[in-house]
């Protein structure tokens, strides 16, 4: 069965750059590769992402954002993850049960019990054999999220023409990013990133911790070394 690998972090951390490198890698050497999201990847997933994410996700209490987040999981479980795995695809997720227990359990204060609950329902035991976890301090992760969203904001006023497609959809994921790092107090981040960080050392087999401040390069080689048991003719024992 080919590996199934997320990505985690917190907003502004880089998995989604890292997420493409990795797959550019893989396709280069002819191994085929899902590129899936949470919440999204499937047509009902893309749906509730608008949801959760876009205005109306103020109405919605913790306990209703969790489980949009697993409703969302388990379309995506069953629709995309094991058939990809089936097909001899690497799945790469970019977010995974990891982010609720972070962001609605250490984060939102929701008990990790139900969590965990809800874990055993949806993905009955179906973890990641590998989970990127990229560590940055939130208030890095913040003056990324500004300088990233002020920058689009010049580059529309300064050359509209430039709005093409890729450069329309960065700059939506850029504003986006930012609106949630305005919503969320630093104290928030705080408490997801410890959140990552008590996952990692419980898992340490599973969740591997890379250093986020480090170059796009640099954590690509790192991300890189992490996979690399699993690449053909490679043994992959050394990682559960
Ligand atoms: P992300 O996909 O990283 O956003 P983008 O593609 O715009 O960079 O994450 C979307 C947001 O959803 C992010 O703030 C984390 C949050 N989230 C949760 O709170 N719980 C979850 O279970 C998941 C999957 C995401």
């Amino acid at each position: 069965m080919p590996p199934f690998i997320s990505f985690e972090g917190l907003d502004g951390c880089g998995k989604t750059t890292q997420v493409r490198l990795l797959a550019d890698y893989l396709t280069q050497r002819d191994i085929q590769v899902a590129v899936l999201r949470e919440p999204g990847s499937t047509p009902a997933g893309e749906w509730i992402r608008e949801l959760l994410l876009g205005s109306l996700n103020k109405e919605l209490d913790p306990l209703s954002k969790l489980l949009l987040f697993y409703t969302d999981r388990n379309q995506n479980l069953h629709k995309k993850i094991i058939p990809a795995l089936s097909e001899g695809k690497w799945v790469l997720c970019d977010r995974f049960a990891d982010a609720s227990a972070a962001y609605q359990g250490y984060g939102l204060g929701l008990d990790l019990a139900l969590v965990e609950t809800l874990d055993r329902m949806v993905i009955h035991g179906r973890k990641p054999d590998v989970t990127v976890l990229i560590d940055i301090e939130p208030s890095l992760a913040r003056s990324r999220a500004s300088d990233r969203n002020r920058r689009s904001e010049a580059r529309n006023r300064q050359s509209p023409q430039l709005s093409l497609p890729f450069l329309g959809d960065n700059d939506d994921r850029f504003e986006a990013e930012f609106l949630r790092f305005e919503a969320e107090s630093l104290d928030f981040f705080r408490r997801v990133r410890e959140g990552y960080l008590q996952i990692a050392a419980r898992e340490p087999n599973r969740v591997r911790v890379l250093n986020g401040s480090q170059t796009i390069e640099q954590l690509h080689k790192e991300v890189l070394g992490l996979i690399s048991p699993f690449l053909p003719g490679n043994r992959c024992d050394g990682v559960e």
